[in-house]
């Protein structure tokens, strides 16, 4: 009974980890090499100027530019493991 608990209270652990490691670091690990800088191009993390005629064109397309490549933004821009959802979340996040 003790171990089961142990090993419940360890998943919720690893869980809430998971998904606090997700958008920031997603971004660090990923999207930051060109999207901090802006190199080619890429529209910066947080230049509202720069994303908001990117935006226009709708998530479900920034979506697949983000998961196929668009230009110079690679496929999935360097993130082999990353979902729609998070996807969604880094676009929110570099151009909030
Ligand atoms: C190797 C550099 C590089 C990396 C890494 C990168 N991008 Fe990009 N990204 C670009 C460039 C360059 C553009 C601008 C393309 C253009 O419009 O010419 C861009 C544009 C975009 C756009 C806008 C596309 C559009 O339709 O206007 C989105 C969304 C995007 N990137 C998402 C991401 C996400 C999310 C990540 C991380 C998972 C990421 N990028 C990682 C280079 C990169």
């Amino acid at each position: 009974m003790k171990k089961q608990l142990m090993f419940a209270a360890l998943l919720i652990g690893v869980s809430a980890f998971a998904q606090a490691a997700t958008t920031e670091q997603r971004y660090k690990q990923s999207c930051a090499a060109c999207h901090a800088t802006g190199v080619m191009q890429a529209p910066k993390m947080g230049d509202k100027a720069a994303w908001a005629p990117r935006l226009k064109q709708g998530e479900a397309t920034l979506l697949a530019h983000a998961k196929n490549g668009f230009k110079m933004m690679p496929p999935k821009g360097l993130c082999n493991d990353c979902t729609d959802a998070e996807y969604k979340a880094l676009i929110k996040y570099m151009s909030k």
